[in-house]
């Protein structure tokens, strides 16, 4: 084995303004195999994130909510964990970019990159929104696209055409905040002058052949295009009101959330160096040979490769040891779709499946290039159970009972002796370890598990060709039976040492099977198991009406607006007069019925008495805090006049008014005593 190495990774930050999706699960799980595979060669490899908790859509968020920007993050930073936990991915450190170290180290950066002549101000028009007194991101501004005359396409390009523009070349041009026409206001910008850095980052991005490499070479080509369009000054400023840094010496200017987001890299470190008495600067400064590594989706390349090794060059720490950048996750070919029920939350999937299902598709998709992966549900669940479970799980249900029935669940003496290096089958599994540590060197997962599965193939051919079944009818034969059963739990205690980065749950409950109360290490391969425990099942296959109801679900959550208050920038908060509001018809209403909805995880059907002739039915998202029967003669209120929805299992003629974040944590408005059915509230 190589030597100790220490090795840092950061997966990207993920914004703390939305729940963790299954596309941003390719990154943390990618990232989390290769830490864990680290690990497990006894490197000192430590993998942190943070949430990336400043911004504008953050800030309209909260307010949206009626919160403070913090209480918002706090809870996000929660749940994100949350989810993260139940999927495996374990960080050594996440913490938050909305951090007194990050405050400090984005200070100590700008002030680095100030004194070095790399800051510069100047006085910019950008779209403002007079209503709302607030200047506009490009994603807050829609109208008809330039080029092709689209309607309804955002500020900086255009979903029909393709076109990119800034958003003042867009026709018709309406602030989604406030629906007014924005206006151009004039402000004075910093800018981080990035073009100075030309000539560092060209060294650093196209190295002769003698050097490493610090990006996947079709990220250097992509650089190479960004480079022929020059290196612009880079706006690094944001005027109040905004949820963010203050700019030192400057007067209501914040830190735009990209400047402090990659540094939350460092700080997130930092919380933990500071924790685990280790040296912060061993890892930062200029001339460490410390690993660093940055896994990010493709998107964020340029932030990456570019602004980001210039920002660390410039304030005089070291850049990264190399960026990987991943693809984009399609769910059966296509964007990740509301309407679909394609754009599946962390938490639906874990209502429905396993996270090791997920964790071992990806890792049979993901590989070292920046190709998009694709999680077509079908080939999801023939994969999972023709596969991980028809051939790897199939090798210890198979086995295993022989051995614990006839010899107590020891295994042959062969093979603590060592002699087993000569059987066949062990050996298939051992052979494949060179392969499969380079693989996963490389973060070619695909390629780990195809050599696995060979393996598997092997394993399963041999026990076919001996007969356990046969043997185990003569005792004259029990040598044969014993030796050929202790080969194939061998061989699938080897199988698991491999998966184990990538099923690290599964893993453990194996390493249980054999006694073994530690994770397991890439250096257990030299060591046969000795005595397995009672089989139990490992791992069961998928059934395919869980993914049916995780699509219908995600449809759910998508529509459910009663229980989750995600407003889209579209919805504003604006004041409105009293006529708007008068065009809300809200009533009293009886619950005279509430019943679970056959197929529906996350509906009540209630039956609605607001002194019409015929009741209403409303299907309302609050079934995670409700028992039907607790509802059944309350009171409550309800929106008359909403336009009726058609959904899978009947019309819904309305809404019920619940409050809360969601899950157990909702509740439904009701009137004091002596209000009526049927009554209006103004
Ligand atoms: N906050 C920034 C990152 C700052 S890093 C200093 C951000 N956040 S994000 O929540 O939008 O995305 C977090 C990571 O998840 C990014 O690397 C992004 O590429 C990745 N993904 C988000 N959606 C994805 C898919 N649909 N597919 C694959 N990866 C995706 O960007
Ligand atoms: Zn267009």
């Amino acid at each position: 084995m190589t030597s100790k190495r220490k090795i840092l990774v950061t997966s990207a930050l993920p914004y703390a303004n939305g729940p963790i999706h299954l596309g941003h699960l390719v990154e943390y799980v990618q990232t989390d195999i290769w830490v864990r595979f680290q690990k497990m060669q006894g490197h000192d490899c430590t993998y942190v994130c943070a949430d990336d908790a400043h911004g504008t859509p953050i800030m309209l968020r909260a307010e949206a909510e009626g919160i403070a920007p913090e209480a918002l993050i706090e809870r996000m930073h929660k749940e994100h964990l949350a989810d993260f936990h139940a999927f495996g991915v374990k960080f050594d450190n996440y913490h938050s970019t909305h951090s007194p170290e990050n405050e400090a180290l984005v200070r100590d950066i700008y002030l680095k990159l100030r004194k070095g002549g790399h800051i510069t101000q100047r006085t910019i028009k950008q779209a403002y929104d007079p209503v709302k007194s607030l200047f506009l991101p490009d994603r807050f501004i829609k109208g008809e696209c330039p080029r092709c005359g689209a309607k309804d396409q955002y500020g900086d390009s255009c979903e029909a055409c393709g076109a990119t523009y800034s958003p003042t070349d867009l026709k018709n041009p309406v602030s989604v905040l406030s629906g007014a026409k924005p206006v151009e206001k004039e402000s004075e910008h910093y800018f981080f002058k990035l073009g100075d850095f030309a000539d560092d980052l060209r060294t650093w991005l196209f190295p002769d052949i003698t050097q490493p490499r610090h990006v996947q070479s079709e990220a250097a080509n992509k650089l190479d295009e960004w480079f022929a369009a020059g290196l612009q000054d880079w706006d690094i400023s944001r005027d109040a009101p905004y949820f963010g840094f203050k700019i030192p010496d400057a007067k209501d200017k914040y830190f735009y959330v990209w400047l402090d987001a990659p540094v939350g890299y460092m700080a997130s470190f930092k919380n933990y160096c500071e924790r685990k008495g280790i040296n912060f600067d061993d890892y930062w400064r200029k001339d460490s040979d410390i690993e660093l590594y940055h896994f990010i989706g493709k998107d964020i390349l340029y932030f990456h490769a570019l602004f980001w090794p210039a920002m660390l060059e410039g304030a005089g720490y070291r850049k990264p040891t190399a960026i990987y950048a991943h693809g984009f996750l399609t769910v059966n070919g296509q964007k990740m779709s509301k309407s679909r029920g394609t754009f599946i939350t962390a938490r639906t999937y874990l209502d429905h499946l396993n996270p090791e299902y997920l964790r071992y598709y990806y890792a049979t998709k993901l590989n070292s290039t920046m190709e998009d992966i694709d999680l077509n549900l079908d080939d999801f669940v023939a994969r999972v159970n023709s596969d991980l479970i028809g051939k790897y799980i199939n090798i210890a249900s198979r086995a295993a009972g022989f051995l614990t029935n006839h010899f107590e669940g020891v295994l042959s003496e062969a093979h603590y002796k060592g002699e087993f290096i000569n059987r066949a089958c062990t050996l298939a599994a051992m052979d494949a370890a060179n392969e499969i540590t380079a693989a996963y060197a490389q973060r070619e997962y695909g390629k780990v598990l195809r050599a696995v599965m060979k393996a598997a193939d092997h394993i399963n051919q041999y026990f076919d060709k001996h007969k356990p079944w046969e043997l185990a009818r003569n005792p004259a034969h029990s040598q044969k039976l014993h030796d050929v059963c202790s080969d194939c739990i061998h061989a699938f205690y080897v199988l698991t040492i491999y998966l184990s980065p990538i099923l690290p749950s599964l893993s453990e409950g194996v390493a249980g099977l054999f006694n073994i109360s530690r994770k397991l290490a890439w250096n257990d391969l030299s060591f046969s198991p000795l005595k397995m425990n009672n089989y139990e099942h490992l791992m069961t296959r998928i059934e395919p009406k869980r993914i049916e109801a995780m699509l219908e679900a995600s449809k759910e959550t998508a529509t459910m607006k009663t229980a989750t208050p995600t407003p889209s920038a579209g919805e504003s908060s604006d004041a409105i007069t009293i006529d708007d509001f008068a065009r809300i018809d809200l009533r009293i209403a009886r619950i005279v019925k509430a019943e679970d909805v056959e197929g529906a995880e996350k509906l009540l059907k209630l039956t609605l008495d607001i002194g019409e002739e015929k009741p209403r039915t409303v299907f309302a998202g609050i079934k995670s805090a409700y028992q039907p029967a607790d509802l059944e003669g309350r009171l409550t209120v309800m929106v008359a006049n909403l336009a009726p929805r058609k959904m899978k299992f009947g019309l819904s003629e309305g809404m019920v008014l619940a409050a809360g974040p969601g899950g157990k944590d909702l509740w439904i408005l009701e009137p004091h005593a002596g209000a009526q059915p049927g009554m209006r509230v103004k």
